[in-house]
């Protein structure tokens, strides 16, 4: 006998074979789980009758991903039909297990004995009641009590991958209004939990809804109907009747406590389910053993293609075609390891990024590729264009513009395309045919291979120069932020970065016992003070009030914010933590703020160049906010009020980072907190996650301000409202003179050129959807004359507000309710 390393020689195999075996003799039945017996990574339970198998098992053995789950046991398939920690997967199967916990659930833990999944049943009887898990031969995972069985606590059954097996109810429980759901897996070999769901109409119908994401729904079986016995949009089910001699029995239940659909098969032998396939269809399967397959009795829906978004943003689908996903010319499959196991959803992206307006010396202007036979995206927004070349030019015109079609009338989109369809394998009759869509490339993307290398060149010289006009202005600001002087003298206590941390004494010295208020704001008072060695120094003294921070967390924030400097950004130059109190401490602007200077009573108003260049700077401020200083900041609080100017009127945005400074648990607290009704971004409204582009539309709103001088919204005698946004936009898409949307004082010299463009990127910026608003790096650009855009579309909510409910025009212009 030879034995090398790697072998392991046969006495040893024989004592492990002893062991295995010893430890299956010692289990009390070989379908049960019970306190002391857990079933151990490797390990595997089989149903009584043999029909189903518990165990530990790896979809992709590529990967170190193990699962539990339940699998036919008797069938030339092992079909996965259950996984409990779907989004959980355990890595180091040998020391893992699944066990009766403590308190009697049933649980995963992981080698490092921590719970990974967990029947998390709360209700339990008395943690004295020993329990049990056990595999049923209908493939139904119990917890029951170990003494009698029949008294089930929990099961697989009511919580359903993407296998619906026979015996079991996806329905609705009407206590608590939880339904079923059925979800696919991701991919052939991820069993995490996909956009695509069948569910049981969660507003009380008897119709099974098949979802893309729980928001869009792309198909319906109509609601029960009790007399014909089949639901009204599927007929076919009433071939399935088992008056038909098909061994199923199937019917829907509408009980005072739940309502569900629910099926049996008669004949034992038969082995059959519903699946939410991984294309997102739902489908009905029997194993045919001879055949050694599945065969689709029944699917929905009918059309692959009908799936919302299955090919992902600018994916195409393509009915009977494999795989029905591809990308249009130009694009390249996003994740090709995810297409490849037939989860499209990252789609397509684009092989190079477009100009956006940059008519520069390499490439050129962004061109179109006309695709025909296609069902258009959804999504589409219509434009007036007498022309195909004007639709294209609106098209060409919009940096957020990605595409265009053009059948008499023009409709163009603003990002991705979803929902693309490639009909030209269909007959018109059957809803081929469809319309032509010109898709945005870059230029490069037409011209020849020759061109490109000459281009490359040209890039890596011109990527050569951006490199070292990086190093010389790094190093210039390194260079210059070391020769600057320190703010104040060294005898101040420690200082955090550059910031210098003042005792609270100081600052009632500076501030005279914070005799001179300057205004109150979200955060608290602001005082005029002046530092004692430095008398030419004026500060304003801000008293933060509210629930406020830790001291450590406080000074990370504060040092955070400290960093953050430009021009067009208020600096912050020191704090105070004493306590519970918290200062802040900024330079000074002997101007006030913006609203002053645009609503005031005073004679002083700003001329349209000042008007224009702290439009300007406060773009450029906001900009470097938002992606230029090391972590993105929001400021979400964008308002007149909140923009100061210095003694040449430049434009200085205070009062960035303080929402970090407060105690934030939730985005809620942060929303009740900041905003202020008028400037807020209908996004915000809805709850949903702010982002950078809140800034933008409240942004809009004050550049509207801006242009015209007043505040946007105003009562007229009547009670109606007159919004300027609004009569700004109209104007815009009208073609009518925006001359007289400027502002009386300075209507005389005004460049009419600038009001179109600061009118044009305000309406852009206070679009409804946030993806049609620009950056503010492009608002700069606009703002600068660099980049040319096209006439915006009248947000959705300015005609709402022709029509209004009033909650929401009380809500958006920040009138009072009469
Ligand atoms: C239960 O029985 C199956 C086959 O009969 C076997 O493969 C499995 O290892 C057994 N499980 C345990 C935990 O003993
Ligand atoms: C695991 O991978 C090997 C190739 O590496 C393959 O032959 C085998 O069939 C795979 N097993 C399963 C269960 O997928
Ligand atoms: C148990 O349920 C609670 C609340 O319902 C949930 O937060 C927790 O994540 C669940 N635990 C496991 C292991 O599923
Ligand atoms: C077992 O539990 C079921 C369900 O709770 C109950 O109906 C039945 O009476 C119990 N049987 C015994 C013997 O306790
Ligand atoms: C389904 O029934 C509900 C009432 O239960 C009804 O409101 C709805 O219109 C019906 N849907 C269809 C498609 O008939
Ligand atoms: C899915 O829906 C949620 C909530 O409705 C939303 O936040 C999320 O962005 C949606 N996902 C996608 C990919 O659209
Ligand atoms: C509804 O549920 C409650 C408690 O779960 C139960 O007592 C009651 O019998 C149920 N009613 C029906 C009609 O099933
Ligand atoms: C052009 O397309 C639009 C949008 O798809 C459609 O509503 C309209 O009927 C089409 N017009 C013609 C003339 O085909």
């Amino acid at each position: 006998m030879v034995t090398s390393c790697g072998q392991i020689s046969s006495p040893v195999l024989v004592l492990l074979a002893f062991l295995f075996l010893h430890g299956a003799l010692s289990r009390a039945a070989n379908d049960t789980i019970a306190k002391g017996q857990p079933l151990y990574g490797g390990q595997s339970l089989v149903s009584k009758r043999g029909k189903f198998e518990l165990g530990f098992f790896q979809p992709d053995n590529s990967s170190q991903q193990w699962y539990v789950g339940i699998r036919y046991n008797q069938i030339s398939t092992s079909d996965i039909v259950w996984v409990a920690n779907r989004d959980a997967p355990i890595t180091d199967l040998e020391s893992s297990q699944l066990s009766i916990s403590r308190d009697g659930n049933m649980v995963l833990l992981d080698h490092r004995n921590s719970p990974i999944w967990s029947t998390n049943v709360t209700n339990m009887a008395s943690s004295a009641v020993p329990m049990v898990g056990v595999i049923l031969d209908t493939g139904n995972l119990v917890l029951a009590e170990a003494s009698n069985t029949s008294a089930v606590l929990w099961q697989s059954f009511d919580h359903f991958s993407d296998t619906w097996l026979p015996g079991g109810k996806l329905g609705r429980n009407k206590l608590t209004g939880e339904v079923d759901r059925l979800v696919a897996w991701r991919g052939y070999k991820d069993p995490s939990p996909s956009m695509f769901s069948l569910e049981l109409d969660p507003r009380g119908t008897s119709q099974y809804l098949l979802n893309w994401n729980s928001s869009e729904q792309y198909w319906t079986s109509g609601n029960w109907s009790t007399a014909d016995h089949i639901f009204t949009d599927v007929p076919e089910m009433t071939a399935a009747n088992p008056s038909h001699g098909f061994p199923y029995t199937f019917g829907y239940v509408d009980a005072g406590n739940e309502s569900y659909f629910t099926y049996h098969v008669e004949d034992d032998a038969v082995v059959a389910h519903f699946r939410m396939d991984v294309a997102g269809q739902v489908k009905f399967l029997m194993w045919v053993e001879g055949a050694g397959e599945w065969q689709q009795f029944w699917s929905q829906p009918k059309a692959q293609c009908d799936v919302y978004a299955l090919c992902g943003p600018s994916g195409v689908c393509t009915e009977n075609a494999l795989p029905f996903c591809s990308c249009p010319r130009g694009f390249r499959r996003r994740r090709p390891l995810e297409w490849a196991q037939g989860d499209y959803t990252s789609g397509c992206a684009r092989d190079t990024g477009l100009r956006c307006g940059a008519r520069d010396v390499n490439g050129g202007e962004d061109r179109f590729y006309a695709m025909a036979n296609v069902r258009l995206p959804i999504d589409a927004q219509s434009v007036v264009a007498a022309s195909a070349g004007d639709c294209e030019r609106a098209c060409i015109d919009s940096c957020f513009c990605t595409a265009y079609s053009y059948n008499g009338s023009c409709s163009v989109w603003h990002g991705d395309l979803i929902n693309l369809r490639d009909t030209s394998g269909i007959g018109t009759a059957t809803g081929g045919g469809g319309g032509t869509i010109s898709i945005r490339l870059a230029a490069s993307e037409f011209s020849s291979a020759g061109d490109r290398s000459r281009r490359l060149v040209v890039g890596l010289v011109v990527a050569g120069f951006v490199v070292a006009a990086t190093i010389i202005a790094v190093v210039s600001i390194v260079v210059i932020r070391r020769r600057s002087p320190r703010a104040c003298k060294a005898s101040r206590r420690v200082a955090e970065g550059s910031l210098v941390a003042f005792t609270y004494r100081d600052l009632q010295l500076a501030t005279k016992n914070f005799s001179e208020k300057l205004g109150a704001g979200a955060f608290g008072s602001v005082f005029k003070g002046s530092l004692t060695d430095d008398a030419a120094q004026p500060v304003a003294v801000k008293k933060l009030e509210g629930r406020l921070q830790g001291e450590k967390q406080f000074r990370a924030e504060v040092s955070t914010i400290g960093t953050v400097q430009h021009v067009n950004l208020i600096r912050l130059l020191g704090f105070c933590s004493e306590g519970t109190r918290r200062l802040l401490v900024y330079e000074h602007m002997p101007n006030g703020s913006l609203d002053r200077h645009l609503f005031g009573a005073t004679s002083s108003h700003l001329s349209w160049e000042a008007r224009y260049q702290v439009a300007l700077g406060i773009a450029r401020g906001l900009d470097y906010l938002h992606g230029k200083c090391r972590d993105c900041i929001i400021h979400c609080d964008i308002k007149p009020e909140n923009i100061l100017l210095d003694d040449a009127l430049a434009p200085k945005v205070a009062d960035f980072g303080l929402a970090k400074l407060m105690g934030r648990d939730s985005s809620r607290v942060l929303t009740t907190m900041r905003g202020t009704a008028g400037y807020l971004a209908p996004e915000w409204v809805a709850g949903t996650a702010v982002t950078a582009k809140a800034d933008v539309f409240s942004y809009g709103m004050v550049l509207f301000e801006v242009v015209s001088g007043r505040r946007n919204a105003r009562q007229r005698p009547d009670g109606t409202v007159d919004f300027f946004p609004s009569t700004a936009a109209s104007l815009l898409v009208g073609g009518g003179d925006l001359m007289g949307a400027v502002d009386g004082r300075i209507r005389g010299d005004a460049d009419m050129a600038e009001v179109e463009r600061a009118c044009k990127i305000a309406c852009w910026c206070v679009q409804d959807d946030e993806r049609a608003r620009p950056s503010m790096g492009t608002v700069v650009q606009v703002l600068e004359g660099l980049l040319e855009i096209s006439v915006p579309p009248i947000p959705t909510s300015f005609k709402m507000l022709a029509n209004p409910s009033k909650k929401y025009v009380e809500f958006f212009t920040c009138l009072p309710s009469t």
